[in-house]
């Protein structure tokens, strides 16, 4: 029997769905007239003060291109000369940036090993020895990615945990928060829920991402520790950050953060990936043991099973040598898309039977 209609590209990446209407209205609204460049626009201000209101603090807010500039900016404003970044093996920035954080930020980054894309205190811990010895970096930042690139979450206590032996050490706390608006729908839905793991956590720069909750270009980049964001205009214009149009990305977070849109579309997102794993799990070979934290699920199957899939709508391989895929769900993931994935990945299996 042939597999049925295809949702395609659907569970391809939360980067393959194109932007929320409201986000789209917002772009076209702010087309109007002309404003000033380089952020001193009307939509800037108000965007940055709609980051005050979101994190309830005087925060400083920077809009760059994207999120591997949003990451390498971030990580620029905190490092000084000699020191080192800590992340995990899985993080964006050792594993997706093609090196640019190395590159342009001319730092090591001390990747540690984990299984599940999390950071835990004793780790950081543990590269206690470098410091205070002119011939080791010296671990300067701690970066941990919310939600990972392992779809797993950090708790609000987790990180504030991490913040702590962090800044005991004298170290700084980066989060890369592309995934920001996924976690915050899973830990809690709400304002609160978002500060507890963030600013109220120690969080000193968090990378916010809006590009996988509907939005079309650009990343805003928080910083929580004001000081550090002293030289970050210049540095963002160094690191060729800088748009010069920036309304055009000030008035997508308007709207992403107009009524906590970026919240609800991270629980849809979240809801898609959650609906199919209980389709699914029953399913043994697929290897999917817990329900997913976000949007993200990493299935296995075998190469005969993953062309076919693949050929019917398109997903990324995630390990090949253990047979492992990602299927990954966007914004605008509906019970039909998952249903309809699901019956097709119950066809293929079932033929094998
Ligand atoms: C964890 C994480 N950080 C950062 C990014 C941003 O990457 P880009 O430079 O492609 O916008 C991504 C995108 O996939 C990501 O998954």
């Amino acid at each position: 029997m042939a597999l049925p209609q295809a949702p395609a590209r659907r569970f391809a990446s939360d980067n393959a769905a194109g932007a929320h209407p409201a986000v789209m209205d917002a772009l076209l609204r702010c087309n109007d007239g002309h404003q000033l460049a380089y952020g001193a626009d009307d939509y800037t201000l108000q965007a940055e003060s709609a980051f005050n209101g979101l994190f309830d603090r005087d925060v400083v807010t920077r809009f760059v291109y994207g999120g591997t500039g949003a990451n390498v900016f971030a990580l620029a404003c905190m490092l000084q000369p000699a020191q080192a970044v800590i992340c995990t093996d899985w993080s964006h920035i050792t594993v997706d940036e093609t090196g640019a954080p190395e590159r342009l930020l001319g730092a090591k980054l001390i990747d540690l090993p984990s299984p599940n894309a999390k950071l835990v205190p004793n780790q950081i811990r543990d590269q206690a020895h470098l410091l205070g010895s002119e011939h080791h970096v010296q671990p300067g930042v701690v970066s941990l990615t919310q939600a990972t690139e392992l779809g797993t979450l950090y708790t609000a206590e987790e990180v504030t945990e991490i913040c702590k032996v962090a800044h005991e050490m004298g170290m700084l706390v980066h989060m890369d928060g592309a995934r920001i608006a996924h976690a915050t729908a899973a830990l809690g839905g709400t304002r609160d829920a978002l500060r507890a793991f963030t600013c109220d956590a120690g969080v000193d720069v968090l990378t916010f991402g809006g590009m996988k909750a509907g939005g079309v270009f650009g990343e805003a980049v928080i910083f929580f520790n004001r000081p550090l964001a002293d030289r970050s205009k210049y540095i963002r214009k160094q690191l060729t950050q800088l748009h010069s149009k920036m309304r055009f990305i000030s008035a997508q977070y308007l709207a992403l953060l107009n009524d906590d849109l970026f919240i609800s579309l991270g629980r849809q997102s979240n809801s898609g990936a959650a609906r199919l794993y209980e389709k699914l799990h029953h399913l043994d070979s697929l290897n999917l043991v817990s329900p997913p934290a976000a949007n993200s699920l990493f299935p296995t199957l075998s190469p005969a099973d993953k062309q076919a899939l693949q050929d019917w709508s398109f997903f990324w391989d995630w390990d090949e040598k253990a047979g492992q895929v990602r299927w990954m769900t966007g914004w605008d993931v509906t019970d039909g898309d998952v249903d309809q994935f699901a019956a097709g990945v119950l066809e293929q299996l079932n033929k094998r039977i």
